[in-house]
């Protein structure tokens, strides 16, 4: 890397300045990810290996894999993730490739596989456990070890009842990182829910993070989100925890808006007696790195995972989950929480496709961060900590990020 002469930006993590409520006036401001970073093929392929195939991914809730051999699946970034129920009730993860000719073995996104694998190419069959049972013709294989050419596993987890599945790596559980909201996730007891609407994929020519970017800090709701901020106001809080846990909370304003789907939806939410008094009347944003949130509402819950494509488009995965309740009002604020929450979808996607825009222009390099923007802060420093090229503001020539980020990585 002699003679390799790259501006590097500091991360937050290292400006002792911003540890405290207040930044000292005279120290540089905090910047924001590169801009190149969201539109290259090679950096691109750094966070599939360094974050995407090393995270837990959330794949589906347990109400969605109840019984033996149903199953669930996510494709991400050219891997497949199954994850399956036996028969003895464990929820197992798989890689969803056959062993023989790398057909998928389970098909659509839930599905139940009766007693055991077949895969619909040539008819292997593996049991819930991921063994292969039967091989048509197994004597046409000479020296082939069916106890060799099981299912490849993957590490699950189940956590506040959701389930995870990690390609490779080892780390902090889930249960480890969603630690700091044990209290309040246990609360809503989203073990118990169901899925209350289908899943909802959105396909967006926007880089992964753009969408992470905007969603991590609320500095935007009061300009970009009119209808969020009247319903929240400005008891907006953010907080940072380990392991890039981060969390936004605010409770509703008692105060009516005067648009018709949110004072309806204020005025129709019931009691959910068995939320503590704190939460009855709160929106929370909790999320983790890289790529999934949780909004949590009083009335339901749902998932938000930025699922990357290539450099610069992603699609959106959501489902919504809630408690079993039949009440008038439940169904009403249901309705009309997807109804508020559709349009502040609808605000940030043109905010991301402008900003993913900008991001190309020639005389935009880097951006500024507020504390008001500390769940982000966080993001862009673990980004910089798993791929030191990151710091770099100019993009280096083809074909050298992933050498000058291992120059970067042990300088
Ligand atoms: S690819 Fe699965 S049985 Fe042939
Ligand atoms: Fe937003």
């Amino acid at each position: 890397m002699d003679g390799m002469m790259v501006e590097r930006s500091t991360p937050q993590a290292l400006r002792p300045e911003l540890s405290g409520s207040h930044a000292d006036a005279s120290a540089a401001p905090v910047e924001t990810l590169p801009a190149w970073t969201y539109d290259n093929g090679e950096f691109f392929r750094l966070e599939r290996e360094r974050l995407f195939m090393r995270t837990w991914q959330l794949i589906c809730h347990v109400s969605e894999v109840k019984n033996p051999g149903d199953y669930a699946t996510l494709d991400i970034l050219g891997e497949r993730a199954m994850v399956v129920r036996g028969k003895d009730g464990v929820i197992r993860g798989f890689v969803n490739v056959c062993r023989h000719r790398a057909a998928r073995v389970v098909a659509g996104e839930r599905g139940n596989c009766s007693r055991a694998i077949v895969c619909p190419y040539h008819g292997w069959t593996y049991g819930l456990d991921g063994k292969l049972k039967a091989v048509p013709a197994e004597t046409s294989f000479p020296g082939l070890t069916k106890t060799k050419l099981g299912l490849e596993p993957l590490a699950v987890e189940v956590c506040h009842g959701f389930v995870f599945a990690r390609f490779a790596g080892a780390g902090p559980s889930m249960a480890e990182v969603l630690a700091p909201y044990n209290d309040v996730l246990a609360a809503f007891r989203i073990e118990e829910m169901e899925p209350i609407g289908p899943v909802w994929w959105r396909e967006l020519e926007v880089d992964w993070k753009n969408v992470m970017d905007n969603y991590l800090e609320g500095y935007h709701v009061p300009v970009g989100h009119p209808g969020l901020h009247r319903m929240l106001g400005t008891n907006y809080q953010v907080e940072v925890g380990t392991y890039g846990v981060a969390r936004a909370f605010a409770e509703l304003r008692d105060k009516e808006s005067n648009n018709w789907s949110e004072r309806a939806y204020q005025r129709l939410l019931p009691e959910v007696e068995h939320l503590p008094e704190a939460l009855r009347w709160s929106w929370q944003y909790i999320s983790w790195f890289p790529n999934t949130a949780l909004n949590i509402y009083p009335d339901q819950i749902d998932f938000f995972q930025v699922i990357p494509e290539r450099p610069g488009k992603c699609w959106i995965r959501a489902i919504p989950y809630g408690l079993k309740d039949d009440r008038r009002g439940m169904k009403a604020a249901r309705f009309l929480n997807w109804r508020i929450n559709n349009q502040v979808q609808v605000e940030d996607e043109q905010l991301v496709q402008d900003v993913q825009e900008g991001l190309k222009s020639r005389v935009y390099s880097v951006g500024y961060l507020s504390e008001k923007e500390v769940c982000l802060r966080q993001f862009h420093d673990m980004i910089r900590s798993h791929l030191p090229v990151a710091f770099t503001r100019t993009p280096p020539a083809t074909g050298m990020v992933e050498a000058v980020d291992r120059a970067m990585a042990t300088s």
